[in-house]
């Protein structure tokens, strides 16, 4: 097939993770006899030192010309002044909101290679399979606002519409059909005006997927949950702000951050593909970036966008087996392992592939 790929290295260790995971876009193209091109552009700090805008209009339209975007990761200290007005991650956020897309799974399962490096129980993270429905364009994320200015006051609004939660729903459910039929909807109904809009949503559309067990957890409960049962999860439903810090959370029975891929997806096959974490810039530069969360980050590109469920599978499985040899960057090292750089490790999944 013939597809073209936008991508946007941006910040830190992203252009680090990118170029490596470039590299098994190109094999993948190679093997299975496909043409992929690559188009870069910019987005996050470096547009800003570029072109004094996080998301220029130009990347949007290269974007916009793609079947499909990998995005690596934007921000970090030189851009962090809380009293500028321009910052890396405005980018982000506008990218997803301009190609509408609302729904944003990231899977996070335990693998068994490195069940001794996560720091809960072997017998509680065994199967951990969890796949996380995270609304991504709206809530409190692009409710008003009112900056401090000024003044001593400053404020964000949680606004979530049915039509948002409903479209929102559908998609977890759906997932939970073709996984192991179970929904858990987090919210914090027992406060917040938007979250008893949510409960009410979700429990509206389950009536139409009788197949699918619906549970409802309080956020603050569900931190607790993740930790202690956390293998019998199976889609975690949730809004913007909740979605992106149990995701982070949960990133720990995977054994690290650097290991969570994400698809955002809206109503067509289009999609922007990227790792769950950010520009880590306590390590860029130093070749340490695990490459793991951006390439199963590409392998949901193939899978969703591309619809190349081989090639995706084959990325995946290249993944375990490297990590079944004992390949480790060191944030998946324990002690006294032996580490191995960002490209060392790409380097062994290339070789399987091979
Ligand atoms: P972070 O995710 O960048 O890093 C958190 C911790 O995890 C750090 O110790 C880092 O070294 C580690 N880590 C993250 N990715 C790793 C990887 N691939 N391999 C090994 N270790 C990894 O979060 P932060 O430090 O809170 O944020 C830094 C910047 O990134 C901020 O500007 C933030 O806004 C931005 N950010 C961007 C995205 C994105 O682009 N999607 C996501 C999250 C944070
Ligand atoms: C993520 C990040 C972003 C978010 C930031 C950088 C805007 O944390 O993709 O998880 O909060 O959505
Ligand atoms: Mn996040």
């Amino acid at each position: 097939m013939k597809a073209t790929i936008a991508t946007l290295p941006g910040d830190g260790i992203g252009p680090e993770v990118m170029v490596e995971t470039l590299r098994v876009l190109s094999a993948i193209g190679s093997k299975y006899g496909h043409d992929f091109t690559t188009t870069e552009s910019l987005i996050g700090g470096i547009a800003i030192d570029e072109t004094g805008n996080p998301l220029p209009d130009e990347t949007i339209k290269t974007c916009e010309e793609a079947d499909a975007i990998l995005l690596a990761a934007v921000g970090g200290p030189k851009w962090s002044d809380p009293t500028s007005d321009v910052r890396p991650e405005q980018g982000l956020l506008k990218i997803r909101q301009h190609f509408g897309l609302f729904a944003n799974l990231r899977p996070v399962k335990t693998y068994p290679a490195l069940a001794s490096h996560v720091p809960l129980r072997a017998d509680l993270i065994e199967g951990v399979d969890i796949l996380f429905v995270r609304e991504l364009t709206g809530g409190i994320y692009f409710g008003q606002r009112k900056e401090m200015g000024d003044s001593d006051e400053a404020y964000d609004t949680m606004l979530y519409s049915r039509p948002e939660v409903e479209r929102l729903a559908h998609v977890a459910f759906r997932a939970a059909q073709g996984r192991r039929n179970k929904v858990t909807s987090v919210d914090k109904a027992n406060v917040l005006a938007s979250m008893r809009l949510w409960r009410k949503t979700v429990v509206q559309v389950a009536e139409d997927y009788e197949d699918v067990e619906l549970e409802h957890l309080l956020v603050d409960a569900c931190t607790m949950h993740l930790l202690t049962r956390p293998s019998s999860f199976d889609v975690i439903m949730a809004g913007n702000m909740f979605g992106d810090i149990l995701s982070d959370e949960a990133s720990v029975l995977a054994g690290s951050l650097g290991m969570l891929p994400s698809a955002s997806l809206g109503a067509g096959r289009f999609g922007m593909y990227e790792p769950v974490h950010g520009s880590a810039p306590d390590i860029a530069g130093q070749g340490k970036a695990n490459p793991i969360g951006m390439l199963l980050s590409l392998a949901m590109l193939l899978r969703y966008s591309l619809e190349l469920e081989e090639e995706a599978r084959a990325i995946e499985t290249a993944i375990d087996d490297v990590l079944a040899d004992g390949l480790r960057t060191p944030d998946i090292a324990s002690k006294g392992e032996a580490v191995c750089s960002t490209t060392e490790f790409v380097d062994a999944v290339l070789a399987k592939l091979a």
